[in-house]
Formats: C-alpha cells, sequence, structure tokens
C-alpha cells in the first residue's frame, strides 16, 4: 500500500486530482489524445515505483486532462507480461490511478478474431473473458484496503457501461459486435492448433493485455468496460502469417472509431 500511496502523493504535487475516468490505450491507438485538453503529461519512469515499458512502440506516458470537461487520467502504453512484468506490476498503474479518484475504467486493445464473424477494423465490446495467463494480480496477501480476498467475477464488465457503450455506437452508426475475449501470455502469436482450441472453449477473440487490469479493477469494485479492435484473422484453416507492424497498422485504421465511441460514451457519464 505504502508504494501505491507513494506513487499517488507524487502525481498529487503534480497537479493530478480529482480524476474521474481512467482509460488504457491498446497498441496503435492513441487518437483519442487529440480530444483530451492536456494538463500533464508525466513519463512512467518518473513516478515512483512505476514499471517502466521496454517496447518502443508503447510510449509510456502518463495523460492528465479533460474529455468535454470531464477529469481523465490516460494510460498511454500498458504494461505486458511478455514483456517480463509480474501481474502486480501490469495492475499497479490501475490501482495508483483508483486511489486518485477514478470512477470508471476505459480499456482497449488491439486482438485477433477467432469469431469469423469479426473483420479486421472492427471494433468488440468485451462481454466477458478468459483468463489464460499464467498468474493472477491478485495472488498472494490480500489488500483489504483495496478489496476483498474472494472477488465475485460474475459481471467483470460493468452492465451500465457496456450499455452505454452499445447505446452510443448505435447513435454513431458504429457496427460495435460484442464477444468473450482470452487473454494469453505472448509475445508469439498462436498456432493453429491453439486457434481451434481458444474457439472450441468459447472465445471470440485473443491477445495478450487487458484481463489483469480487469480483475485488479473488479478487485476494487471500479465499474470497467473495454473494447478490442480485431487487427488479425485467426482462421486455422486459412491461417496467414501476421505481423506486429500489421497489426499496428489496422489498430490504426480503427483509431478513430474507438477514440470517437469512447468521447461520445464520457459524455454520457
Ligand atoms: N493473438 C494474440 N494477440 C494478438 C493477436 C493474436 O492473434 N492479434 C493481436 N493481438
Amino acid at each position: 500500500m505504502e508504494q501505491f500511496i507513494k506513487a499517488k502523493d507524487f502525481l498529487n504535487s503534480k497537479g493530478i486530482a480529482n480524476a474521474e475516468i481512467g482509460i488504457v490505450l491498446g497498441t496503435g491507438l492513441h487518437q483519442l489524445l487529440n480530444h483530451v485538453d492536456v494538463k500533464q503529461t508525466i513519463p512512467y519512469a518518473e513516478i515512483p515505483n512505476f514499471p517502466v515499458s521496454t517496447v518502443e512502440f508503447h510510449k509510456g506516458h502518463l495523460i492528465f486532462g479533460t474529455i468535454v470537461g470531464k477529469n481523465v487520467l490516460i494510460m498511454q502504453g500498458r504494461f505486458h507480461a511478455y514483456e517480463g512484468y509480474t501481474m502486480q506490476q501490469i495492475v499497479f498503474p490501475i490501482r495508483v490511478m483508483k486511489l486518485l479518484g477514478i470512477e470508471y475504467l476505459f480499456l482497449s486493445n488491439a486482438a485477433g478474431g477467432i469469431n469469423l464473424n469479426f473483420k479486421k477494423g472492427d471494433l468488440v465490446l468485451i462481454d466477458d473473458h478468459i483468463n489464460l495467463l499464467s498468474g493472477n494480480p491478485l495472488s498472494g496477501k490480500n489488500y483489504d484496503e483495496l478489496g476483498s480476498r474472494f472477488p465475485d467475477m460474475s459481471e467483470p464488465y460493468d452492465l451500465q457501461l457496456k450499455s452505454l457503450l452499445q447505446r452510443k455506437a448505435n447513435e454513431l452508426r458504429i457496427d460495435l459486435k460484442k464477444g468473450v475475449y482470452a487473454a494469453v501470455h505472448g509475445p508469439n502469436l498462436e498456432t493453429k492448433a491453439e486457434y481451434r482450441y481458444l474457439k472450441i472453449i468459447g472465445a471470440d477473440m485473443v491477445g495478450m493485455s487487458t484481463v489483469p487490469e480487469v480483475i485488479a479493477a473488479v478487485h476494487m469494485q471500479l465499474p470497467c468496460v473495454g473494447v478490442s479492435v480485431i487487427t488479425d484473422e485467426c482462421d486455422p484453416e486459412n491461417l496467414k502469417p501476421v505481423n506486429i507492424a500489421e497489426i499496428i497498422e489496422i489498430a490504426g485504421k480503427a483509431d478513430s472509431k474507438l477514440s470517437r465511441l469512447f468521447i461520445e460514451a464520457i459524455k454520457g457519464l
């Protein structure tokens, strides 16, 4: 707890207070930042006890500002298990954002489409998830100050936030699909056999993030919602090699749709 509080105090000393909404921007997603009235941009490396992002294309900054007059804290770049971070490190910023006051958490990611109705560039509302990561951010001694030992996971994604996003997608005429997200460790993409397996166990999309943050949010009873951008189609019978550059490019194409959706949802909170 002392480590979380030290990071919070540092950010308070930079004028960051009364945050209302936390936002995590996934791989290749940054257009939302063009709609933020930025008050502070703080490199992760300056924040006490923050892990430091190692992958070049993940710019590690915490951004504080306003969107339609609401105070937002934005993580530009998140931490992944494949980079070698522990689950506890991955969720550290989420816990600090909660201590800074956020009442809602919006998450985004790039994901592979297991459900073949999903096409590259589609936005998919995360309805539920399957945790295939090794480890859990809640393992070890429970932080009773943050939440209970055995948090309920019957509705990890907030029902009201999900319906808000669906309503706003309709108004914006954005085709927002819905699916189950499976989180894997990475960094390699999956084999054909693994894509078959993911489909059988009920996954609609697959990626390497988000689930730890959601577990930490649920633990703190912080309502959260997540959207995946489909960057590749994972058809085991017709699998084409993909590379990360392509994934980032496709995410970039869906970026403005996602940012419009998040902004309209934030307006509606
Ligand atoms: N698998 C895992 N993570 C991903 C994928 C994928 O196919 N696409 C984007 N992130």
